[in-house]
């Protein structure tokens, strides 16, 4: 089979990443222009800022991406943009901007969800890594478990109820002083403290999740006791919020129709060195896990392309009418 190259281009929240893949596993240049610097000063992403920036730096994202693959655009095969889930005027924007490439180039528009794009980081950090296998998803808008069946078939299995884990630990990163984007930061802060505060966590009969409880226990932590220590208070939170992570990971293991010993993390919080750590201690208890290179696990179009391909080997296309769909869902 020849060679396909896809171009990835993600824009859904404050990265404008271009990236070029080869046979979706490949990754031939990946170029991040984040604005987290621009976000900063505000405490959070601001989603008109986000649009504005993600126009002034798509074309020459793109140009270096190319560049940095030592391709041009006639030797891409398709233009694989993410078109949601999302701030819908930054989506917008590298869709658009696909759009206009497809047309311009006469090349294929394969629209890729950005959730399909996170599990798909995996392909690139584990060549043998093959569906099926059980994702946690975790990242700043999605918590949920995914049935992986195929390249290009999902069901989700469980997830969160209200926030999402990602913005869990940005709010407890704003509470006690860290400022944004707070989950690298309560990170590093949580590593200096010992989980000394115990935080209520929610138990459902089904595989979903619950983060406000435990992220309102926090900010009530922070208000009410003097002396408090930060760095406890952040190796506390992680520990609840690994807890009900990997207790309904293991339900879904021991579900009867679950025939796989694979767990793979995605998602901007599988960074987090806590959960990791804490997962790959599930491989003594015999399952293999699977966590993306860090660099992977935040936003990055490297991702996009890789997911891009699988669909565009599936047969996917789309028209020059696809629009960008902010709560898009992956199944
Ligand atoms: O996947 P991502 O880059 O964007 C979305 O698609 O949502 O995830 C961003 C989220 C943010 O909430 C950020 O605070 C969190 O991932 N994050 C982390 C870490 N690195 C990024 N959370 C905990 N620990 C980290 N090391």
């Amino acid at each position: 089979m020849e060679d396909v190259l896809t171009l990835g281009i993600e824009s859904s929240c404050d990265e404008t990443s271009v990236a070029v893949v080869k046979n979706g596993r490949e990754v031939l240049s990946n170029i991040i222009d984040t604005q987290i610097p621009i976000h900063e000063k505000y405490g959070g992403v601001v989603p008109e800022i986000a649009s504005r920036n993600h126009i002034e730096a798509i074309s020459r994202v793109t140009k270096l991406a190319l560049e940095k693959a030592g391709v041009s655009f006639k030797d891409i095969d398709a233009i694989t943009p993410t078109y949601g889930p999302g701030l819908v005027g930054a989506l917008l924007v590298g869709l658009s901007y696909a759009k206009a490439l497809s047309y311009a180039l006469d090349k294929p528009l394969v629209g890729v969800n950005h959730i399909q794009g996170h599990i798909a980081a995996n392909y690139i950090t584990y060549k043998e890594l093959e569906p099926p296998f059980i994702c946690m998803m975790m990242s700043g808008g999605n918590t949920q478990i995914v049935n992986v069946k195929g390249y290009t078939e999902f069901e989700v299995l469980g997830k969160t109820r209200d926030d999402a884990i990602g913005e869990a630990f940005d709010k407890v990163a704003r509470v006690v002083g860290l400022g944004y984007p707070g989950g690298p930061k309560v990170d590093k802060l949580a590593k200096e403290g010992i989980p000394e505060y115990d935080l209520p966590k929610t138990h459902f009969d089904n595989l979903d999740f619950s983060f406000s409880g435990i992220k309102t226990a926090v900010i009530n932590l922070n208000h009410n006791t003097p002396n408090l220590n930060k760095a406890n208070l952040c190796a506390s939170f992680e520990k609840a919020v690994t807890e009900e992570l990997i207790e309904n990971i293991k339900k879904v293991m021991e579900l009867p129709d679950i025939n796989t010993k694979t767990i793979a993390l995605a998602g901007g919080v599988s960074a987090n060195s806590y959960i990791r750590k804490e997962f790959l201690k599930l491989e003594d208890e015999g399952y293999k896990i699977y966590m993306p290179d860090l660099k992977l696990c935040t936003d990055n179009a490297a991702m996009i392309a890789s997911a891009g391909y699988y669909n565009y080997i599936s047969g996917k296309r789309d028209a020059l009418d696809l629009n960008a769909i902010p709560n898009l869902k992956l199944n």
